[in-house]
């Protein structure tokens, strides 16, 4: 994190202690009290600090002058009750030279037979084909990994975003179950992966201890073992009872074995702690059967698990099948079920998201599920509330919902918390069935579902048409702008864009980046603005003008196109490279038939409903016109071409014939990984064609057009460099 200028601290008004009225330091106090606090939420819990360390500090220095002056109005959440100063410094970044990547999630067991079925189908196997996996538990941890040169760790890091982490080196030497040292048979280099956690007992007690020493205390073990490792003090991480267990690797000179199990095995010989639920299965059912047994010994394992982990075991199977996206194909999560809770539902509330879809949230009696409060979950839709499916049919047995049932929600891992089933023989008396809004209750536009005639259903969501009259719309598309994985613009978040469009001061995205120049003519200046300051103003123009080189795949979130979240944004980046080719073609897509439709639909990933989505965007006048205004301000910075020294990247290939050696899939996953573009279709934009037996059409036209045109032996050879 770059230390950012400024003397003041954030918001602080020029008053002196010495000058403030009674009234005007309670005010203040209060406003210290909250800035601070989430300061310390942003450091600590989201490790995503707004402002320097010397801000922070002259913060907690004015709350103590003014409590020193006014002792009676300190007040019992004062940050000067709170212990442990935010330390100063930060950890070194690490790059991981090989990913750290993440799983592909499965809740039933059809979703693991479609996994085994799936890889089968892509590397060709023949019906019946078992396939060995290796199962083991999902550590409920957070994930390191550990750097061993001639068997003796050099460097731990942390996962960060997967490509760069940070160091933790001297905190993860204090764990226990680390080795300093590799036993016999180590190669010279090996990055050990696994998963950092802490046990039950051991988190019961941590927190006993922090509670009885007036500390924080950690709301379950995964927060715990986070907090504890990213301490910047690693006496304190020594104090911090930390586990390990190993389940991968990352850069390596030599592999122990050629199977997964076997390289586990190995890990385990070098004195690394491996999970004792391992288990090498030799087909799916196997595989099922010890999720199974793991998920009835769940309870007693005495840390957090959420799953069971399955992995083809033979490398070479691995290697072949590579990765989509950001997780290998070779890998699959199967989580456990979600924790249910019974509560009452006390009311409805229609929210409008950035695509004018009316979500019904429910508003719940708090309620524990699973260690969390809980209080909000979706009722998905207007179907739903009513008993029916998404294809027409009975769910809940065609049980409606009420306000003032009681109602089972659940909650699984990360994701919204929804309303399962509803208790009749508890509903009060006169309770109505639920009416939904016809009309749009923030802008009054009328709601419509969408009839959509190719598949002759009607759409589940109802939308708002207000579009850009909506205010709920706009100001959701501006909040996914400066989101985390978009723009991610430091100090203006959710709250700031609110309060920013409320007044007029920001209604486009493009408004971000002339908010400066706009401020320096205004009148009433931002700094004058309640909770801002001479320093948070200028460190907000500082994180905006930061933001003026960004990824391309960020543009492209960014811009909340439907369908196109951040691994689709990403996909359409990898091909087109940078913005100008991506906006031209998605423009020229929008006949939905020729060739720029065609590349659009080729992309390995993308289908024709993300691909209509995108056409239908940039087929809006007013869309086209902000993306104007916005590469005024911005410029995307061109994606980073994969495998760039490979004889194939950068070059269009298709495939056509039957393939002998892989399946079609395969040989395209391939290519991609090398960094060509694979088409369906020969043009004048193809650079070479690989024939196999059979091929017809497009090998006469690779012909006409004079394209290179090879045999599958030759492609190998090619693409093994
Ligand atoms: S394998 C290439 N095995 O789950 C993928 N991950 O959702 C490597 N995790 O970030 C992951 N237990 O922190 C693997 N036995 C296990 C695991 C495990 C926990 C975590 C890991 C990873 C996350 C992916």
């Amino acid at each position: 994190m770059a230390k950012k200028q400024g003397a003041a601290g954030e918001g602080t008004p020029e008053t002196s202690v010495e000058a403030l009225t009674i009234e005007e330091a309670e005010a203040e106090l209060k406003r210290l009290a909250e800035e601070i606090a989430g300061h310390d939420k942003r450091y600590y819990e989201d490790d995503a600090p707004a402002i320097a360390d010397a801000d922070y500090d002259a913060l907690r220095q004015r709350n103590l002058a003014i409590e020193a002056r006014f002792p009676e109005l300190k007040r019992s959440d004062s940050p000067s009750e709170k212990v442990g100063a935010r330390p100063s410094g930060r950890f070194a970044k690490v790059r991981h030279s090989v990913p750290m990547l993440s799983l592909d999630n499965a809740f039933y067991d059809e979703d693991v037979h479609e996994f085994v079925a799936r890889i089968g189908r892509f590397l060709g196997f023949k019906d019946g084909r078992a396939l060995a996996l290796l199962a083991e538990p999902k550590i409920d941890g957070l994930s390191a990994s550990l750097r061993y040169e001639n068997g003796v760790f050099v460097r731990g890091a942390t996962r960060g975003d997967g490509t760069e982490g940070e160091d933790v080196t001297a905190n993860l030497r204090t764990v226990e179950d680390i080795p300093e040292k590799l036993g016999k048979g180590a190669p010279e280099v090996i990055e050990i992966r696994g998963e950092v956690y802490m046990s039950h007992a051991d988190f019961a007690a941590l927190n006993a201890r922090m509670a009885e020493e007036g500390d924080r205390q950690f709301a379950n073990p995964r927060n715990g073992a986070a907090g504890s490792l990213r301490q910047l003090d690693p006496s304190v991480t020594a104090s911090r009872p930390l586990r390990f267990f190993a389940y991968g690797w990352g850069e390596t000179t030599k592999l122990p074995s050629d199977t997964q199990s076997g390289a586990m095995e190995a890990f385990r010989d070098w004195g690394l702690p491996t999970n004792p639920f391992m288990k090498l299965c030799a087909d799916v059912e196997e595989a099922l059967a010890h999720y199974r047994e793991i998920e009835a010994e769940r309870a007693r394992l005495g840390y957090d698990i959420d799953g069971v982990v399955y992995k083809v075991n033979e490398l070479a199977l691995q290697e072949r099948l590579g990765f989509v996206s950001r997780s290998p194909r070779w890998a699959i999560a199967h989580k456990f079920p979600a924790e249910k809770a019974t509560t009452v539902l006390e009311d409805i509330e229609i929210q409008v998201g950035r695509t004018g879809a009316l979500t019904p949230v429910a508003k719940l009696a708090p309620v524990t599920v699973g260690g969390v409060v809980v209080q909000n979950a979706t009722l998905h839709n207007e179907d739903y509330i009513k008993g029916i499916g998404r294809d027409g049919e009975e769910i809940r047995g065609g049980k409606d919902i009420r306000i003032g049932d009681t109602v089972t929600i659940q909650r699984a891992g990360d994701v919204i918390p929804q309303v399962l089933d509803v208790d009749l023989a508890r509903r009060p008396k006169g309770a109505k069935p639920y009416v939904f809004p016809q009309k749009c209750p923030i802008c009054g536009s009328d709601a419509v579902r969408e009839h959509d005639p190719k598949t002759g259903r009607t759409d589940a969501v109802r939308r708002c048409t207000g579009g850009l009259i909506c205010d709920a719309q706009a100001m959701e598309r501006l909040k996914h702008f400066v989101s985390r994985d978009a723009f991610d613009i430091e100090g203006l978040g959710s709250k700031q864009v609110e309060a920013f469009w409320r007044d007029g001061l920001i209604r486009h995205p493009s408004d971000i980046f002339t908010l400066a120049e706009r401020d320096k003519g205004s009148l009433k200046k931002l700094k004058d603005r309640e909770g801002w300051g001479e320093t948070s103003v200028a460190n907000l123009f500082a994180a905006i003008d930061e933001r003026r080189d960004i990824a391309l795949a960020r543009f492209i979130y960014g811009l909340g196109i439907r369908h196109v979240g951040e691994t689709n944004a990403r996909r359409l980046a990898r091909h087109y490279g940078t913005a100008e080719p991506f906006i031209e073609g998605a423009k020229a897509a929008a006949d939905q038939a020729g060739a720029a439709w065609q590349e659009l639909n080729d992309i390995d990933g993308i289908g024709p409903v993300v691909a209509e989505a995108v056409t239908q965007f940039f087929a809006e006048e007013h869309n086209l016109e902000e993306i104007e205004k916005l590469l005024k301000q911005v410029t995307p910075r061109e994606a980073e071409k994969v495998a760039s020294s490979s004889p194939v990247a950068g070059k269009t290939v298709v495939f056509t014939g039957s393939l002998e050696k892989m399946t079609r899939d395969e040989a395209k996953a391939q290519a991609e990984r090398l960094g060509a573009k694979v088409s369906g279709s020969v043009s004048g934009k193809t650079d070479l064609v690989v024939a196999g037996p059979g091929a017809g059409s497009k090998l006469k036209k690779a012909a006409e057009l004079g394209v290179e045109v090879i045999d599958e032996e030759a492609w190998l050879k090619l693409a093994s460099g």
